[in-house]
């Protein structure tokens, strides 16, 4: 029997479960089906899920299929296989392109007609593979692109300047990726430009160590516990109940460009206005010309590989 849902998870691993889970923790959603390859490990999951209920939040937690998705108002995709030590996301496309190609092809067979998140790396690619095969219009196919490394960008400011994460403002734009980049003409700390909150005589190695330290966040977790979960997990709960709650708040993640930013064609990290229809509005920033270089070569590195 199919189940009226509000979100269909699909892909069960590592970050699948910690989505779950979180989304759990937080009432994010009224329904979550699960969908895996692994039919046994969901069953497993979702019984696991619901012994938390009691002393989290009621949710409807199921095994679902894909017929169940023509009910979804969301679905997260996190199928694929993750990144190994030292491994790049973008070497992870061939198999991955096939794994969400087989994805998105049952989804539309179902006659889901909502919003799909994709996490599943390379996120950027993998994110316009999704729209072009599912044929929905572009602010319904978005990718989680640079949330997680913009928190990563919070986080790192935060903890170095000793300041509430709440208190720093600041966006990664570009390929959540080797070419990512901070964006530090708009990055504030209590409303303060960083080039003026950091003294001058430690601005340039702070922001070269805290730009490094956002970059390499994932090869330096998946070299110490083997993946990243728990960080991708919550920007996906984010960026989940901003859609379901219709929040219009603002976060930098992978869309189609039509033009905007000089670019065309290509899905990449920008800042957006998220609400209950998906991509409300991108936030085009007034680049200097070497930021605008940096996303412009990091959507063609994105372009060549979704061409290969
Ligand atoms: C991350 O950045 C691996 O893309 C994943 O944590």
């Amino acid at each position: 029997m199919s189940k009226a849902a509000n979100i269909i998870l699909i892909g069960d691993g590592a970050i699948g479960s910690s989505y779950a889970f979180n989304c759990l923790t937080t009432g994010v959603g009224k329904s979550l089906g699960i969908i895996d390859v692994n039919r046994k490990r969901v069953q497993g999951d979702v019984e696991d899920l619901m012994d938390a209920l009691p002393y989290v939040s009621q949710k409807n937690i199921y095994a679902a299929n894909y017929e169940d998705c023509r009910y979804a108002d969301i679905i997260v995709i996190t199928a694929g296989v993750a990144q190994k030590p030292g491994e790049t996301r973008l070497q992870l496309l061939q198999k991955n392109a096939a794994i969400i190609t087989d994805v998105t092809k049952n989804i539309m067979a179902s006659g889901f007609d909502g919003i799909i998140l994709v996490a599943s790396n390379p996120v950027d690619i993998l994110t316009e593979l999704v729209l072009k095969l599912s044929g929905l219009p572009r602010n319904r196919v978005l990718g989680s692109g640079t949330a997680l490394d913009s928190a990563r960008l919070r986080s790192a400011i935060g903890q170095r300047y000793n300041v509430d994460v709440r208190a720093v403002h600041g966006y990664i734009m570009g390929e959540h990726g080797d070419s990512e980049f901070p964006v530090w003409d708009y990055t504030t700390i209590g409303g303060q430009p960083i080039r003026d909150f950091v003294p001058a005589n430690r601005l340039d190695q702070d922001l070269a160590a805290i730009s490094e330290q956002v970059k390499t966040a994932a090869y330096s977790i998946i070299e110490q516990k083997g993946a990243t979960f728990y960080g991708i997990a919550a920007s996906l709960t984010r960026l989940t109940a901003a859609i379901l709650n219709d929040d219009h708040a603002a976060f930098a993640m992978s869309v189609h460009l039509t033009g905007e930013y000089g670019l065309d064609d290509v899905s990449i990290g920008v800042p957006v206005i998220l609400s209950g229809r998906g991509l409300d509005r991108i936030i085009e920033l007034d680049l200097n010309p070497d930021d605008l270089k940096k996303l412009t070569d990091s959507a063609a590195i994105l372009k060549q590989n979704l061409q290969s």
